[in-house]
């Protein structure tokens, strides 16, 4: 059960890896409900710290570095910019984005481990690891390389094949070599620090099987199951050379396990941005926390990250981690190593001014309960029947005809007929049904609540057609389109958590500003507007307190949604400007076929690769049972096509014995015409059988190639038909 009081809400999202771009799986699992989240929750009033940052350590990160003849501070660096550049370009904006290679996190994250160490939370265990003899350091898994055992993949890594997907141990790798030297690994012992989880189970399973039964079914099973199968000691230390050393005399040469570090990056990014006031965020039991993680972060989030804050014993516990499932792209699985991605920082140049359209579609498609697709195809429908054609046709007309009649200002209402009561009355429903969705973390739903009540504007107005009655009834024109601009003024706040761009521009169009909590980074009271506005921008206060850039004189709060009159009459409205333009099919086009490069280039890869491969040897077999083939030279000395098939040729055939007819499926490879005269080699004694009625005696031994096509075997001069090969 959640626990109702808190005063206040810390959300997290999954720090990045820095070594590569983030991608609209990413996004759609984790930064984009986050958001939703976060900007819901301050429009609401609460006070939240939104935490983020990257997550720079690890081996991958290392053997990019290697790769691009780079140190892997190097490559942090980059990634670190082109993540953070991308999440501020989508509008997610972090109160703070830490990276766990600054010297603040590394003495945090030792001072956790030392607390934990002194405290004898921890136990050693010797094991044996594989060793490079050559380069003289211990291997990460990810640093053996051999033959995959299940498809033969000649570039298998030691934890997992990359080509068929099986997850492997170094132990099962065929001809396992390392990477760094290409020396054949050997074993070695080393001795770790282990968190013996086994002592948190029960802990656990009352923390999470009883109290938190509300956790997301695919979070709570994934739980439930580790839990049940038993858990066991878990590294937090490595053998490596970049990470967080681990802060024990004698431990040369030894890291914090990147998983044992990176979470502690929540806190060390949220002291660095309060190092006055961090406490109250993670030490109170008043503080809600939330963890958005993707699923393969949930073991991390739920077991082991909890079990550590536990034998810490000073940090609060998540609350919540609603992780999501995996987003596919154009129904395959999304894939960083053969680049099957649209990935963040390329959708921003290619769509300027589209941010919100990417989260619409993403939140839309949001795989929440189990994975989902994204194509371009939908993204394209969505955004011209769904945000242009309801969502901006709303507002377009109602804005427009506003200026048309009345120059601007929100005109008087007189009496609400049945059908402005009916629009009005769906708009508090909405908003009820939006904020259920949002507190359980269903924000698919809880923008299709939103979307609901652009629908309902823009039904309102199509079926009160105000243009025509305008034309004989100014004051009932005058009521229609009052109440379509109070509905405009409730979508500028219900699509604030998911559009934020589109939002503004409304509230631009509307003359509003709105209400927003607190600036963490600034420590007052601001509007949304300030968020976005920057240091710098001139202020100015609002009726409520609050300061704000904007010359609004109206200034929205989500209280107000779903009220009667959000906008007073007589208030001025801007100019109409474009909410949302459609996406032609050439821009469409464009990105489908990158994509069908992208697999065209696989596909073909893939190819050459089988092409390349022979099919592994058979049984053993003893001489006496190869003894048993009479294997010949034969001349062809007639072939044709056997009727009604594609694939069989009759052929009749010299074999030094006699002559005879043997049916050959080969006609895909070889015309009749190719055969005739040919010297080939026969198996003689097959038994004969019968193939489309021709009893077939014999056959012809031919070479399948990797890739699919036969060759027949004939001898290099032409010799004696009938001689034994043997
Ligand atoms: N870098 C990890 C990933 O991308 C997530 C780390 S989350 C943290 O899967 F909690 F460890 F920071
Ligand atoms: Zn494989």
């Amino acid at each position: 059960m959640e626990k109702k009081d808190y005063k206040r809400t810390l959300v997290t999202c999954a720090l990045p890896y820095a070594n590569g771009p983030v991608h609209i799986g990413h996004l759609a699992g984790v930064y984009v409900p986050a958001d939703i989240y976060v900007r819901y929750l301050r429009m609401r009033g609460e006070d939240v710290l939104y935490v983020c940052g990257s997550d720079e350590h690890g081996v991958p990160i290392t053997i990019k570095a290697r790769q691009q003849g780079v140190s892997p501070q190097d490559v942090v660096d980059k990634y670190n910019r082109i993540i953070r550049d991308s999440f501020s370009g989508l509008g997610i904006n972090f109160d703070i984005y830490g990276r766990t290679s600054s010297a603040a996190h590394h003495k945090n994250a030792s001072d956790f481990f030392r607390k934990l160490y002194d405290e004898g939370k921890f136990i050693t265990r010797e094991s044996e690891q594989y060793y490079d003899p050559e380069a003289q350091t211990f291997l990460a898994d990810r640093y053996i390389v051999g033959t995959c055992p299940r498809c033969g993949n000649e570039g298998a890594y030691g934890d997992q094949c990359e080509k068929c997907g099986s997850t492997l141990s170094p132990e099962e790798l065929i001809n396992p070599r390392s990477k760094l030297s290409g020396a054949a690994p050997v074993k070695k012992k080393t001795t770790h620090w282990y968190l013996p989880l086994n002592k948190y189970e029960s802990w656990l399973s009352e923390w999470i099987l009883e109290n938190h039964k509300e956790w997301k079914t695919n979070v709570y099973g994934q739980c439930k199951s580790w839990i049940d199968g038993g858990l066991q000691p878990r590294a937090v230390s490595r053998d490596l050379d970049w990470g967080v050393p681990v802060p024990v005399e004698g431990a040369e040469g030894k890291v914090l396990y990147v998983w044992f570090d990176a979470p502690i990056g929540y806190i060390s990014n949220t002291i660095e941005l309060l190092p006055d006031s961090w406490e109250q965020w993670w030490k109170s039991e008043d503080t809600k926390l939330v963890h958005f993680i993707g699923k393969d972060n949930i073991v991390f989030h739920c077991i082991v990250f909890p079990s550590m804050l536990k034998a810490h014993g000073e940090f609060i516990l998540p609350e919540n981690v609603p992780a999501n499932e995996f987003l596919n792209l154009e129904g395959d699985k999304i894939s960083t190593s053969r680049n099957w991605a649209v990935w963040a920082h390329e959708y921003l140049q290619d769509f300027p001014g589209k941010e919100d359209v990417l989260r619409y579609v993403l939140t839309a498609n949001a795989p929440q309960t189990s994975d989902n697709d994204f194509s371009w195809k939908d993204f394209q429908q969505r955004n011209n029947s769904e945000l242009v054609a309801v969502f901006g046709n709303f507002v377009n007309r109602a804005i427009v005809l506003t200026h048309k009649y009345f120059e601007g200002k929100v005109p008087a209402r007189g009496d609400l007929l049945p059908e402005d009561w009916d629009a009005l009355a769906q708009i508090p429903e909405l908003r009820k049904s939006l904020e259920d969705n949002i507190a359980h973390y269903k924000f698919r739903e809880a923008l299709k609540d939103a979307m609901g009540i652009a629908r309902v504007g823009n039904k309102y107005i199509s079926d009160t057609e105000p243009w025509k009655v305008a034309k004989t009834d100014m004051a009932r024109c005058a009521t229609i389109l009052n109440v379509s601009l109070q509905i405009c003024a409730d979508l500028a706040l219900a699509f604030e958590p998911f559009t934020p761009f589109a939002a503004e521009r409304l509230r631009r169009m509307l003359g509003v500003c709105l209400e927003a909590g607190t600036d963490h980074r600034a420590g007052e009271q601001v509007s949304a507007n300030t968020y976005r506005a920057g240091e710098g921008a001139a202020l100015h206060t609002h009726a409520a307190g609050v300061t704000c850039p904007c010359e609004a004189s109206v200034c929205l709060d989500w209280e107000m949604l779903g009220s009667e009159e959000l906008l007073p009459e007589g208030h001025q409205v801007g100019a109409a400007e474009l909410l949302f333009a459609k996406i032609e099919d050439d821009v469409i086009q464009v990105q489908l076929d990158r994509l069908d490069a992208i697999r065209a280039e696989r596909e073909a890869a893939e190819k050459a690769e089988a092409a390349k491969r022979v099919a592994p040897q058979k049984d053993e077999v003893t001489f006496e049972d190869f003894e048993k083939m009479d294997i010949r030279t034969a001349t062809v000395l007639a072939a044709e096509k056997v009727p009604q098939t594609d694939k069989l040729l009759k052929l009749t055939i010299d074999t030094g014995i006699d002559t005879r007819t043997i049916v050959s499926g080969i006609a895909a490879f070889y015309s009749p015409e190719d055969m005739l005269g040919k010297q080939i080699c026969i198996l003689a004694n097959l038994k004969p059988r019968k193939i489309r009625g021709i009893e077939s005696q014999g056959m012809i031994l031919m070479a399948a190639q990797p890739d699919g096509t036969m060759r027949f075997i004939t001898p290099q001069e032409v010799l004696q038909n009938g001689s034994q090969v043997g």
